[in-house]
């Protein structure tokens, strides 16, 4: 037999009630001093550098022009690799590095957002017009990668990709001292 709920019923309704809309105004305040938190965080620390770069004059002047791009050993003897992506290809086409070696990327993009990664590698980078994006690496043994754009950047982006050929540290290096930068294309 039901009874109709009295006042006791309806007060343990009223305390539940009650209880929950606490819970809810708690996480509530959780979720603002988080937002509140991570913003100041990110101001204080803004990103440790930003490079912008003009995507227009890319091929005219500086660091991307063409005959600059590929992998040059820097005075320190690390190697810098300089990539342009656009649609729908990497210049270059095809990217020699030394294994056991310290590898920093600096690439940018000509036209939209583009992005590589180098198979059976952790490099997985963004290409965006406008920002040069850095990437080091290393690489532990000889051998080619293929190295797809993964971003979807329009029509032509399956067929974008290059290649990433790892050779032994001292032919690189010795490759080096007769070239100044080096790519695979021809090869
Ligand atoms: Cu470039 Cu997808």
């Amino acid at each position: 037999m039901a009874t109709a709920p009295g006042n006791h019923g309806e007060d343990v309704a009223a305390q539940a009630e009650l209880r929950w809309a606490v819970f809810v105004m708690v996480v509530i305040g959780l979720l603002l001093v988080m937002i509140a938190f991570a913003s100041l965080h990110w101001v204080m620390m803004p990103a440790r550098r930003v490079e912008t770069i003009n995507p227009t004059t890319l091929h005219l002047t500086g660091e991307f022009v063409e005959d600059n791009l590929g992998s040059a050993v820097e005075p320190d003897g690390s190697v810098t690799v300089r990539l342009v992506g656009q649609q729908y290809s990497f210049v270059p086409q095809c990217i020699v590095v030394p294994d056991n070696t310290p590898v920093r990327f600096r690439g940018t993009s000509a036209d939209v957002i583009h992005g590589f990664i180098i198979a059976d590698t952790n490099v997985n980078v963004m290409l965006e017009p406008g920002y040069i994006s850095t990437f080091q690496a290393r690489f532990r043994k000889p051998g080619m990668h293929v190295m797809p754009c993964h971003e979807f950047c329009s029509v032509g982006h399956a067929g974008m990709w290059a290649r990433v050929k790892v050779i032994d540290r001292d032919s690189f290096f010795k490759q080096a001292q007769t070239e100044r930068r080096q790519s695979c294309v021809q090869q």
